[in-house]
């Protein structure tokens, strides 16, 4: 299916949101937050989520209509969501967008303007906008499996890339991401919501679980990422990613190292320096917000060995004969 850009000329998917539906309606960064995470969510049919996504769950749990091609890009907050929607973008649209080219869409938009987030979306009743994006569409959610709609987790149409990460250091990424909405919060709070399992699209263990079920179950349908592989190796990552969504990098294209190019674009360092990613003094999220330290086991610096064991006890318990881990 093909749309018109706001210049006129006729695009293929994936194509950069932003381009064709305008900006991604947000929540207000200036509303005051709670100084505990835990009043910020809700629990919504066992998964606790942030208040302000209830509405657009139920919407697109009511009216999401998938298309063939659909790839839905799922990660809890802090896992690497940016990183996989550049990443998936970058790879998706290779064809439209060389990724080594100056004029990548990535370079002048921040991923989260080119893969809308599905729960602020809907929420703000915008859910019709994902309707006039050409096909193969990209999207995105936190949205646990068990709450995703039947007509996604069971529809040979649509994939699913999953993007998981140490839950250690996704507390800390959400302790640092969520200070700056209310500079009050306090590490322990965050900490003991986790291990409680009421933090922000928790509990940590079945967002993890019901993902890497669902891809060992059915490996075509769900990808199942890892964010500190992807660190190790991300080259490998998006070849992987490539031939997951049908699309896998040609002889030719391997020559010309178009993967190592994706892999490039995509990197904490390029995104990070890029002036659309740059602090912007505005009262809304600032697109630098979704850079900090791009690290493994930056947990070190924020918790103690005791803390460490505990929260890592926890998950290993609830993970246990799954055959994922994070040890
Ligand atoms: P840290 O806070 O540990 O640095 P999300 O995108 O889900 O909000 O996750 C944000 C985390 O991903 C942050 O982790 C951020 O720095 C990291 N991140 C963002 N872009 C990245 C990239 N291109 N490569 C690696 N990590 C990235």
């Amino acid at each position: 299916m093909a749309a018109t850009t706001t210049d006129g000329s006729t695009a293929v998917g994936p194509v950069p949101f932003k381009d064709i539906c305008g900006a991604m309606p947000l929540p207000s960064a200036a509303t005051p937050r709670p100084s505990d995470l835990r009043q910020w969510v809700r629990c919504y049919q066992g998964t606790w989520v942030p208040e302000y996504h209830v509405p657009g769950i139920v919407a697109i749990r009511e009216s999401f209509a998938p298309r063939r091609g659909d790839v839905v890009l799922v990660s809890p907050p802090k896992c690497g969501t940016t990183w996989l929607k550049a990443l998936a973008f970058a790879t998706m649209a290779r064809g439209a967008h060389p990724p080594a080219g100056a004029g990548h869409p990535l370079r002048r938009l921040n991923p989260h303007d080119c893969v809308p987030f599905m729960e602020m979306l809907f929420a703000a009743g915008c859910g019709g906008k994902m309707d006039t994006l050409p096909s193969p569409r990209l999207m995105a959610t936190h949205m646990q499996h068990s709450v995703l709609p039947a007509s996604i987790t069971h529809n040979p149409d649509c994939k699913i890339i999953c993007m998981c990460r140490d839950p250690k250091d996704m507390l800390v990424s959400m302790f640092h991401f969520a200070s700056k909405l209310a500079p009050n919060i306090s590490f322990s709070d965050v900490f003991e919501a986790a291990c409680e399992g009421t933090n922000i699209s928790g509990p940590i263990w079945d967002h993890l679980l019901g993902y890497w079920n669902a891809s060992k179950a059915n490996p075509e349908a769900v990808l199942f990422l890892r964010y500190e592989e992807m660190l190790r190796d991300p080259v490998e990552g998006v070849r992987k990613l490539a031939r997951f969504v049908g699309q896998p990098f040609s002889p030719a294209e391997e020559e010309a190292g178009a993967a190592t190019d994706v892999a490039r674009l995509c990197s904490f360092d390029t995104l990070r320096s890029l002036e659309i990613n740059r602090p912007a003094a505005a009262a809304r999220y600032g697109n630098d917000w979704y850079f900090r330290k791009g690290e493994a086991r930056d947990w070190a610096n924020h918790m103690t060995p005791d803390m460490a064991r505990r929260l890592d006890g926890i998950i290993q318990e609830k993970l246990r004969g799954s055959g994922l881990s994070f040890a």
